[in-house]
């Protein structure tokens, strides 16, 4: 993990809060806090997975961070700058480096469009080059994430889901951003396909210094992936510790239930293996509870 002290992404004590309003004829309204003061950095280069099930609040977090929705409060720094409540002008600047990779990687893109435009668009947007020269850079994107330049005239329909998401993460580095969320970009492809899309991710932070926040519903996805790991449930951050010491040290009962739930290779091991239950009305996460320090920058919900 990077040492660097100013982090790439801060995101302080974020809100955000879904209301709806009442029926006129009954039925009542409701406030759902999706996302409920949560706060992380990110350093430079780090990769931050964040796991948890269905419905806990990882996407919201996502994409309340990029600005793509409005915190109901707190605030999301970029380079130490705050970037929550900016103009749409001065927003631009950061949209370059921050960009979003999607689940499914078949409704991302455009089926009217070939993936050589739809890989190239950002770059017509934000940079004035002739023509000859973007062919050139989308042909350089196409390469640098495994795939053939002559596939750039076709359109999505043509590929298999491991190639939509390598189009996808093509078109996502175009403006060579320092940040990339990842929201469950290999939960639906196939097994055999997803080990590759990780090594790909890998490749490209290797080669451009990106950090990622990768969201997984899973543990054992994010385990060699990760340097470090935020666990979230009903939309607080529960745990978070590098990769490490959550696998090896996890204190939540919740962190310990997501672990116990990776099947182990070996039958006889896995047929004797305690599945731990989980009674959120229990363990579950409670108004004026805090992260505490339970070691090195492991901190736990208590
Ligand atoms: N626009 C919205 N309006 C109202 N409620 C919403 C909205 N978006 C999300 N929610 C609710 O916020 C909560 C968190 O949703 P979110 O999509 O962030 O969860 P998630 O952890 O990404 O789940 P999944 O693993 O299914 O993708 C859910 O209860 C969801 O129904
Ligand atoms: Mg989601």
């Amino acid at each position: 993990m990077s040492a660097v002290s100013t982090p790439l992404v801060s995101v302080r004590n974020l809100v955000k809060q879904y209301d709806g309003r009442k029926k006129l004829f009954g039925g009542a309204g409701f406030s759902l806090r999706a996302v409920d003061d949560v706060s992380f950095d990110i350093a430079p280069g780090e990769t931050l997975g964040l796991v948890g099930e269905s419905g806990s609040g990882k996407s919201t977090t996502g994409r309340v961070l990029l600005q793509l929705e409005p915190p109901t409060s707190g605030e999301v720094l970029f380079k130490g700058e705050t970037i929550s409540g900016l103009k749409s002008s001065r927003m631009k600047r950061f949209r370059r480096e921050m960009q979003i990779v999607f689940q499914d990687p078949y409704s991302a893109l455009d089926p009217r469009m070939t993936v050589g435009d739809f890989v190239a668009e950002p770059i017509l947007v934000h940079e004035s080059l002739s023509s000859a020269e973007r062919r050139e850079r989308a042909a350089g994107l196409f390469r640098l994430v495994g795939l053939d330049p002559s596939f750039m005239s076709r359109y999505p329909h043509e590929f298999s889901g491991g190639q939509r998401q390598r189009i996808n993460i093509a078109r996502a580095v175009a403006l060579r951003p320092s940040f990339i969320v990842a929201d469950e970009p290999i939960t639906a492809l196939d097994v055999s396909i997803q080990a590759q899309i990780i090594n790909l991710f890998q490749d490209l932070q290797e080669e451009m210094g990106l950090a990622y926040l990768f969201v997984a519903h899973d543990l054992s996805m994010v385990r060699y992936l990760c340097h470090r790991v935020a666990v979230m449930l009903r939309g607080r951050i529960v745990e978070i510790a590098p990769a490490e010491a959550l696998f090896e040290d996890a204190r939540h009962p919740y962190t310990q239930a997501l672990l116990t739930a990776i099947p182990v290779p070996d039958p006889r091991i896995e047929r004797q293996r305690r599945h731990r239950p989980f009674d959120l009305s229990v363990h579950g996460p409670k108004p004026g509870q805090e992260l505490r320090e339970v070691g090195p920058n492991h901190f736990v919900l208590s």
